[in-house]
């Protein structure tokens, strides 16, 4: 495998010196089925993650609860010690239940036992870039985040995290956040059919902050699309690797951290970094989630 000269163009994260190529990965897909437990085969997500790395992608988005700890574990397995210039964004707020559900997890004890899981698990004495994740997968939850926050904060004061984050959070959470730290990225639900975002990218952008959608493929249920199906079979491409390019024309802020636990679907959507789409298809692809 050999490096991708082009991997999207490249971002650097709001006053830091963190510069990456914004076609990146996203780990949940590692951990066994419902991100519980081992992956079936683990030698391939291994492969992945190598493939990943040696690619040229040097973003990788995590958490420890993912698994739980066995997709960290596997990170860490595969790839240390880390490349230079690789960041590995990791987020805490959830904890998994006995019967594999996802459950808040923003007391103080339960944050700082989150970074420091992160931190062990992934071999780590300082964790590059933390979000914090509040609201519930379909969207943020209104209130206030300046408790939770505060104590990452804390955290970042006493060395334990580089730059912090947020995800599932609304424009109003960005804001409270901000007057309590510097906010890198936020990472909220978006793809090409699910728009909610589009007003707040635009905002984030404008602020030079990163804005990274987790489940730009569909996530748990997989986009489906005539008008990605005629695009792709019009630019000799597939409908992944469609919804992939639109994101990345979508605005310059946007980092990518599409999931797969194969080898096969990683090629392809680094690919997709590559793919030009036509304005005619920009626009027919907009109609989508409007
Ligand atoms: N902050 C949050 O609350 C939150 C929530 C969810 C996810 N995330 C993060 O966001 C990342 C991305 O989300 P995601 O992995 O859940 O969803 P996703 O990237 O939208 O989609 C992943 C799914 O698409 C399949 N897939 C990937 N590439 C494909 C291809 N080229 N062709 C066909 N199918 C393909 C994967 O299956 P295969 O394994 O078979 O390829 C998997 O089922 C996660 O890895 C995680 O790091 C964050």
């Amino acid at each position: 495998m050999t490096k991708q000269a082009n991997l999207g163009g490249t971002f650097t994260l709001p006053k830091t010196s963190m510069t990456v190529n914004r076609m990146g990965y996203g780990a949940m897909q590692l951990a066994g089925p419902g991100v519980w437990g081992p992956p079936r085969n683990v030698d391939e997500a291994v492969a992945v993650l190598q493939e990943t790395i040696a690619s040229g992608v040097n973003h990788i988005d995590t958490s420890d609860f993912y698994g739980p700890h066995v997709t960290n574990q596997i990170l860490k397995q595969a790839l240390h010690p880390y490349k230079d210039g690789l960041v590995i964004v990791t987020k805490v707020g959830a904890r998994r239940g006995e019967d594999k559900s996802w459950i808040h997890a923003l007391s103080r004890q339960e944050l700082i036992d989150g970074v420091h899981d992160n931190l062990r698990n992934l071999g780590l004495e300082k964790l590059d870039v933390v979000n914090l994740r509040v609201g519930g997968i379909t969207g943020p939850t209104d209130g206030s985040i300046a408790a939770p926050l505060t104590v990452l904060a804390e955290l970042k004061q006493q060395g334990l995290i580089r730059h912090l984050g947020l995800s599932n959070v609304n424009p109003a959470q960005l804001i409270e956040a901000q007057s309590i730290s510097d906010i890198v990225c936020v990472q909220n639900l978006y793809n090409v059919a699910h728009r909610t975002d589009d007003a707040f990218i635009d905002d984030l952008a404008q602020q030079g902050i990163a804005y990274v959608p987790f489940f730009p493929l569909g996530g748990f249920t997989p986009l489906q699309s005539s008008a990605l199906d005629t695009a792709a079979a019009a630019l000799d491409s597939t409908p992944m690797q469609v919804a992939l390019a639109w994101l990345l024309q979508r605005s310059p802020n946007i980092l990518l951290i599409p999931g797969t636990s194969s080898v096969k679907h990683l090629r392809e959507n680094l690919k997709a970094a590559t793919l030009q789409l036509p304005t005619e298809t920009i626009v027919a692809l907009n109609a989508i989630g409007s």
